[in-house]
């Protein structure tokens, strides 16, 4: 038995164009940087059915189906159905990513909050957690958890709000999870969250392609790079990484309950 960390890449993007020339040998470098769990995320039905048949072929890898608000134009009319049945394979973890983008704001936001809502509701009937997507809405995000998803478990995903929006989501009961950003030397605000949020309730990921931590900040991402993301954790919270990644791996476990009862 090997004493070294395990990590989990809780969301990335290996579905995407561009992981096509070579996304078999990145998720074997994953799994050599010590990555032994990647969560697949869908953010329209195509990436989710993908997520699925990614999970189906990599023991390690699992899957999360839903629709991200940038996405919702594009979907049919009966979506939530189709969300539903993916919903229904038993290496699907969580409905995400679901939310709201008033960056984009590629639809009004009264729709975005329609589907948001829905999206909850069904990972309500199913049992299954959330996972968070918001852009420039922490009021309305903050309002809408508060009141649909009281009580349901979930994590906000790539967090990059203060101590003052970290202390929201958690009074709610969500988690928070960190990307690469957390290594940027400028990201004051996050560090401090970092710091001070327990460390029961923190989880690591990598946004793959996007938001790479140093050094390959600028590059496409991957979920190798995670252990990155623990270590500038542990740095920041003083504590080992062993210690931080162990916890961290529980947390997903408790989160997601990888191997437990299914519907
Ligand atoms: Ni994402």
């Amino acid at each position: 038995m090997s004493d070294a960390p395990l990590f989990i890449d809780t969301h990335a993007h290996l579905a995407m164009s561009q992981f096509d020339e070579d996304r078999e040998a990145a998720i074997a470098r994953a799994r050599a940087a010590g990555v032994a769990r990647m969560i697949e995320i869908g953010y329209d039905l195509p990436s989710s059915r993908a997520a699925v048949a990614l999970a189906e072929r990599h023991p390690a890898i699992y899957a999360v189906v839903g629709l991200q608000p940038n996405h919702i134009h594009e979907a049919p009319p009966d979506y939530l159905e189709q969300v539903r049945a993916l919903a229904a394979h038993p290496k699907v973890v969580a409905i995400g990513e679901i939310g709201l983008d008033y960056y984009w704001m590629r639809v009004p936001a009264a729709s975005q909050e329609e589907v948001f809502r829905a999206q909850i509701a069904l990972a309500r009937d199913l049992g299954l957690p959330v996972v968070i997507h918001s852009r420039d809405a922490q009021a309305d995000t903050l309002r809408i958890l508060a009141d649909a998803a009281r009580g349901q478990t979930g994590v906000m995903h790539a967090f990059s709000g203060d101590w003052a929006y970290a202390r929201a989501c958690l009074d709610i009961g969500f988690m928070l999870s960190f990307t690469g950003t957390l290594t940027y030397a400028k990201a004051t605000a996050l560090h401090e969250v970092a710091r001070r949020a327990p460390l029961a309730v923190l989880l690591t990921e990598t946004d793959s392609p996007f938001l790479s931590p140093n050094p390959y900040r600028g590059q496409r991402n991957e979920p190798a790079y995670v252990r990155l993301v623990a270590e500038r954790l542990a740095a920041l919270r003083e504590e080992p990484l062993a210690r931080v990644a162990a916890q961290v791996w529980a947390n997903a476990e408790r989160l997601f309950t990888f191997d437990g009862p299914r519907r």
